[in-house]
């Protein structure tokens, strides 16, 4: 597993690099009225998953990364979500909700196709009849990790206490619909860059939705931004809702 997601040190200033979420306020917005049950896949640090038990629901929230769980447990003061080291799968068969999320660019870890089937049959399994699985992968159309470069450096993230974190990236290598890149990340208190290498998986949308209809769930919409604009070549995101049948 990546660094970023495993190291104590870049755990805990994920919050501070990924602060502005305009992603959030889309998926909120998608919500059923509540009370309703929401499952949170790859859930991180937990952000969102507190801000949605916080406006009533019921939330589980689910990621592989033992460190990204803890980090989100220790937000979490008032044990307000069920909180899952793991995957859907190792969610007990008989828990249903009427939404599941999946944000972050999660989805675009998972880097076999048969990790994907797994997915989407693991999330049909525990969706309500007539339920919604919202997630979003990068449009590959657009090719983002262009400037995922060095010359695109973002200014250092503010950490508080006068410390801060610059992120540098680099391109390692794309191969076919993968890209691999590395992340060195340098702490103004620290001369030791730490450095997380990633690879992330870039589908097309026609792709996704054959591996979403073999797993028994229906494409619903596809937007290309967080204003609901339809997909277009040029579009950042590939916004998507899948259901299960009502
Ligand atoms: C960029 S973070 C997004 C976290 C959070 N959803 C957010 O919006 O900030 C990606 C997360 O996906 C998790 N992840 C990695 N592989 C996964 C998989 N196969 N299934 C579910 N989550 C995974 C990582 O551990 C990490 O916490």
């Amino acid at each position: 597993m990546d660094a970023l997601y495993q190291d104590r040190k870049l755990v805990d200033v994920y919050d501070a690099i990924n602060s502005s979420r305009e992603d959030f306020d889309f998926y909120i917005s998608e919500l059923p009225v509540p009370p309703a049950t929401v499952l949170d896949i790859g859930c991180g640090t937990g952000t969102l998953a507190l801000d949605i038990a916080n406006r009533g629901y019921e939330v589980t929230a689910v990621d592989p990364a033992y460190q990204m769980i803890a980090r989100a447990m220790q937000k979490d003061t008032s044990q307000t979500v069920t909180w899952v080291t793991g995957f859907v799968s190792d969610l007990a068969n008989n828990l249903t909700f009427d939404v599941a999320i999946m944000t972050g660019h999660a989805f675009q870890c998972l880097l076999e196709n048969a990790q994907i089937s797994a997915l989407f049959e693991a999330v049909e399994k525990r969706l309500r009849r007539g339920g919604s699985f919202w997630f979003e992968t990068r449009n590959p159309a657009s090719r983002p990790w262009l400037r995922w470069t060095p010359e695109y450096t973002a200014p250092p993230f503010d950490l508080g206490g006068g410390r801060t974190v610059e992120v540098v990236h680099q391109i390692l290598r794309v191969n076919d619909d993968c890209v691999t890149f590395e992340e060195r990340y340098n702490f103004s208190d620290d001369n030791k860059a730490l450095i997380s290498r990633s690879t992330l998986r870039f589908l097309e949308l026609r792709e996704i939705e054959a591996l979403a209809v073999k797993s028994g769930l229906i494409h619903s919409q596809t937007f290309g931004n967080w204003s609901r604009e339809p997909l277009m070549d040029d579009s950042p995101e590939i916004i998507i809702r899948l259901m299960k049948a009502a």
